[in-house]
């Protein structure tokens, strides 16, 4: 999710790690904090920029060689200075910073609570350092013993660093799920979430697998694994600049945020899917399970790339929770004194959560008696702070002006609404619910498999980078994933590209074929396939030339198409979540090649908060 950095050695630590929290602002945020080690331990945090905390701290000395900060971007509380990390525990002798969702921290907070635990903030991270602390209480274990116990029994993904003010010279650092990287220096270490915050001090790092803990001196480290085996630290020299290090390696954070999808759909369904039982848990709109029960009809209201997750949802919430659902582009919508009634759930979807047209729609649904949902990526955001409940996507800071991650955590969560809904109205079987969410469960290894078509998808975005129009077709739920694909195109190519349902070629688009036209088709292999290359071949016999998406080993489409790319076999409800992969690196690698600032597309920002 976030920034960690961490420095035990010979100089002052705050420096080092002020200046770590700044290298890591490029990931997105919305608080920072920090924790330094001197004659005591001192803890200072704030919401807003690490420039706020800094000003914050300005007049005091800010002593200490050992010291940690974070930045954060909030999961489970809204942004806040008491929300901002570092937490402490109960006696104020430990404070951690954590990245990533303890998912059974609810659990774990009401047994401390029930012990006389007292919680100065809402997050799940500050009921680990509780529970550590517990720990040591009750077993007399000293503090890398508690911490390896109490991450035996967290649920979710961390990566954490820890300090205690009786051990002036120790950071236990861990990681389960984020990411956690070790600088070795010369007696001096640091730990941070990526290498920007320590390349400029030593190129010697050590990449923390999954479940291990390292227990860090100045002139010592050991690395254990959460069963207490000692692990080699396997040390690897940085050959990366600066600048690609803030991107993991990867030249734009629009292919970075592509490539997170396996994880950031992984991490939208944590806590959320119990497969084996078939059941749905959305804790952000329980309160609303008997809303859910009577509603007549549920409207969502978004713009660009959610209101086509919208379109996903539409398909989904009435193919299952049979509930009438009607998409509307929220700019539209907000004008037009719409019908709506307090029987009426409107759902706002919008990955920053500051959308002006989507916010102005939800504030009228809001007048006129409905329930309003939100659907969003930034908790504490403007939406969720309006809404009467939601559900987050929890896909983390999406850095990249087209939005790709948070399309996929947006229909996933859509997905996670209908079954839920479905199975408040009874309008699911269990032993169905049992077959979707298990085969809901594999989508990230389906994603990680389609991405390997990257190299392919390089060779025909080479043959059509010159192109000036494409058309994106599909039918069912794929014509939504056709009008993202071809919004894709649009905006970071500018090349002109429109989405159609596949049927709705001969009523129009069809006299656009010709030898110039590239035309998109998502031919996977699912209800309407048939129908699909029927379309394929009236597009042929006018000219046109064929990319087709289709299921991996069809070689029926392959024999008429001109070019394909092949997903892997999907489940028919979550094929949208696959099949916009290609689309997502086609636009992507078509726009590299015509020379075009694919981070920041010209005329576009992040988040339109203006009208
Ligand atoms: C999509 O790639 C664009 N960045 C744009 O259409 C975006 O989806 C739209 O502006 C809505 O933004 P929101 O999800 O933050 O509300
Ligand atoms: N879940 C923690 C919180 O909401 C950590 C969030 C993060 O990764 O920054 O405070």
């Amino acid at each position: 999710m976030c920034g960690i950095v961490g420095y035990v050695g010979y100089r002052d630590a705050y420096p080092i790690v002020i200046k770590g929290l700044h290298r890591l602002e490029y990931r997105g945020y919305d608080s920072a904090g920090i924790a330094l080690l001197d004659e005591e331990l001192k803890i200072y945090k704030k919401a807003g920029k690490v420039s706020d905390l800094e000003s914050h701290v300005k007049d005091i000395d800010m002593v200490g060689s050992l010291g940690m900060g974070h930045t954060r971007w909030a999961t489970h509380g809204a942004p806040s200075d008491r929300n901002s990390h570092p937490h402490q525990s109960g006696n104020r002798k430990l404070s951690i910073i954590h990245n990533g969702i303890i998912e059974n921290y609810a659990v774990l907070k009401e047994t401390l609570l029930a012990k006389g635990h007292v919680f100065m903030s809402d997050t799940d991270t500050e009921v680990l350092i509780h529970f550590v602390e517990d720990i040591q209480q009750e077993t007399g274990l000293d503090l890398q013993d508690a911490v390896r116990i109490a991450l035996n029994k967290v649920v979710g993904a961390y990566a954490i660093v820890i300090m205690s003010a009786d051990e002036p010279d120790l950071l236990i650092a861990a990681r389960k799920g984020s990411p956690m990287v070790i600088g070795v220096g010369e007696g001096e270490y640091f730990v941070a979430s990526d290498a920007t915050p320590i390349v400029e001090y030593t190129k010697n790092v050590i990449y923390l697998n999954d479940n291990e803990i390292a227990y860090i001196r100045r002139n010592d480290l050991l690395i254990k694994n959460i069963d207490n085996t000692v692990q080699a630290p396997y040390i690897q020299r940085l050959e990366l600049q600066l600048e690609m290090l803030e991107k993991g390696g990867f030249e734009h954070f629009m292919l970075k945020e592509i490539y997170e999808q396996p994880r950031s759909i992984h991490d939208c369904m944590r806590g959320r899917i119990y497969p084996q039982e078939g059941k749905v848990q959305l804790g952000g709109i329980k309160e609303y399970t008997e809303k859910l029960k009577n509603i007549d009809r549920i409207i969502i209201v978004a713009c660009g790339t959610s209101w086509h997750a919208g379109l996903v949802g539409e398909y989904l919430i009435e193919e299952y929770a049979r509930v009438p659902v009607e998409v509307e582009y929220a700019s539209e919508f907000r004008y037009r004194n719409p019908i709506i009634s307090e029987k009426d759930l409107v759902i706002a979807i919008s990955q920053s959560g500051e959308t002006a047209d989507t916010m102005a729609a939800l504030e009228l649904a809001k007048e006129k008696g409905a329930t309003i949902f939100g659907v969003c990526n930034v908790v504490g955001a403007s939406i969720p702070r309006l809404t009467h409940a939601g559900v987050y996507t929890h896909a983390g800071p999406e850095i990249g002006v087209a939005s790709t991650k948070a399309f996929t955590a947006q229909v996933t969560v859509l997905t996670l609404i209908a079954f839920y809904t479905a199975q408040q109205r009874g309008t699911i079987t269990q032993s169905k619910l049992v077959e979707y969410l298990t085969q809901l469960n594999d989508i990230p290894q389906l994603v990680e498999k389609a991405l390997k078509a990257n190299d392919r998808i390089v060779e025909i975005a080479s043959e059509f980078k010159n192109s000036s129009n494409c058309l994106f077709l599909g039918r069912g739920s794929s014509f939504p994933v056709a009008l993202e694909g071809a919004l894709k195109l649009k905006e970071i190519s500018y090349i002109h590209a429109e989405g159609y349902p596949a049927a709705e070629m001969k009523h129009g688009p069809i006299a656009l074929i010709d030898e110039n036209m590239p035309v998109v088709v998502i031919a996977t292999k699912h209800s309407s396939y048939e129908k699909v290359i029927s379309n394929i071949q009236e597009v042929k016999a006018r000219g046109g030339h064929i990319i087709a998406i289709v299921t991996e080993g069809d070689n029926d489409v392959r024999a008429m198409a001109d070019y394909v790319i092949e997903i892997p076999e999907t489940a028919e409800p979550f094929v949208p979540l696959v099949a916009t992969i290609p689309l997502q690196l086609l636009a992507y690698h078509t726009a590299v090649m015509r020379g075009c600032n694919v981070d920041q597309p010209r005329n576009l920002a992040k988040s339109v908060t203006v009208e």
